[in-house]
This record gives structure tokens, sequence and C-alpha cells, in this order.
């Protein structure tokens, strides 16, 4: 499963990247307001950080103006992922780029009909929001597990990338179904390493080893 961290903070970014365990980034308009930064400014230091998918969001919602914002975003670096949203015009949008071979992330999916929709129009990656949709009321996991039988059945190259993670048994979950991918913010990346049984045999290891005074080397 590739991990990609969501945010636009290149200073987590850093961090989470010199663990050799991060594949990707994904940002969205909100986590670019967040960071203060101008966005194709960020976008380019976040592309030099990794050499995975770096999703840059287009914010037109007409196909024409989509292709327009998509042209920029992709000459920034080659490793540009242009994220498009789950809308007819950003089907039209991802259908022409990836045909183009651009990688393109649809976001904003909901539904595992759209999910369907989008891998025919040719999407690197779909992007079902988890969090949002248990939020809702609805059973965030239902659809990333409908999503996989779906693409399986039709052997579709579109990879399912599990957004809006909220915490450690999201991840869990997706990974028990065979999703592709995991975005989630670098809290929820970083509590994957901590448990309190590893901790506490750390320090008894340590006090013992304290005890036979000798070091190594
Ligand atoms: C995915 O690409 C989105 O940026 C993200 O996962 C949205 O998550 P949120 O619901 O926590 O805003």
């Amino acid at each position: 499963m590739k991990f990609f961290v969501d945010t636009a903070d290149t200073a987590e970014i850093r961090d989470l990247a010199a663990t050799g365990l991060l594949d990707g980034v994904t940002t969205n308009p909100s986590l670019i307001h967040k960071s203060g930064r101008q966005f194709l400014e960020v976008v380019k230091e976040i592309c030099g950080i990794v050499d995975g998918p770096v999703s840059a969001e287009v914010v037109a919602l007409d196909h024409e103006t989509m292709m327009k914002e998509a042209e920029i975003l992709r000459k920034i670096a080659d490793n540009v992922c242009i994220k498009v949203p789950l809308t007819i015009d950003g089907l039209k949008t991802c259908k022409a780029l990836t045909s183009d071979g651009t990688q393109v992330n649809v976001t904003l999916c909901f539904s595992a009909n759209q999910a369907l929709l989008a891998a025919k129009a040719g999407a690197t990656f779909i992007s079902p929001f988890v969090g949002r949709h248990d939020d809702n009321g609805f059973d965030g996991m239902q659809l990333i597990d409908d999503i996989r039988l779906i693409y399986d059945n039709y052997a579709f190259d579109t990879e399912i990338l599990v957004a809006s993670v909220r915490h450690s048994i999201h991840v869990l979950e997706a990974a028990k179904i065979g999703a592709d991918v995991m975005t989630a913010p670098p809290a929820v990346i970083k509590s994957l390493f901590n448990h309190v049984l590893t901790e506490k045999g750390i320090a008894a290891f340590m006090a013992d080893w304290a005890k036979t005074g000798q070091t190594i080397g």
C-alpha cells in the first residue's frame, strides 16, 4: 500500500520523506489556504521533496478552464498529478489529460458509481473520502470495499486512493480491503509508528542493558 501525506506543510513533508516511507503528497485548496503560501510556489517545492505524485487541484468548474489550469500546473514538474472534481467537466478533463499521458487524481468521490465513471475516464487515482462519508452517516469503508470489487471485476488500472483518513483504523481497514494508496494528515501517519507495548518493551530492554554495564563497539 502506498502512503501519501495530505498536507501542503513542507516541513511536515520533509520530515516524513526522511523516513523513506512516503510515496506521494496530496493537496487541496483548503490545505493551500492553511499553508498561507502561494499555490504554484508551494507545489513546486513539494515536487522537489518527493519523487512520487503530488496532487495539485484545479479550481475551475468548466472543462475548458480546467484544461488551461491543468496546463499551468503540469508544467511545474514531471511528478505533478492533476486533481479534478468528480463532475462531468472534471471527468471530461480527466479523459483528455490521461489520454495525453498526464496523471490525474479524481477527487470528492462519494459513491461506487462515481468511482466506476472515473475509471472509465482513465483516472490514475480515484479519491473516495471515507472520513467525510462517515461524518454524514454513511459507511466509508463499505464504499472502499465496493470500489475494490468493481475495479477487480473489470481489471481497471485506476488506483484506489483512500482519502479523508481520520485515524489509524481507517488505514488498517483500507489495507485489509486492498486499497492501493491512502492519504492521511501527518499526525495520523506518525501515529501508525506508535504502540504502548513497543514503548514499554524499549524501556525494559534499556533498563536491563544498563545493568550489564556494556556498550556496543
Ligand atoms: C484528499 O486528497 C483530500 O485532500 C483530503 O483527504 C480531504 O480530507 P478531509 O476530509 O480531512 O478534508
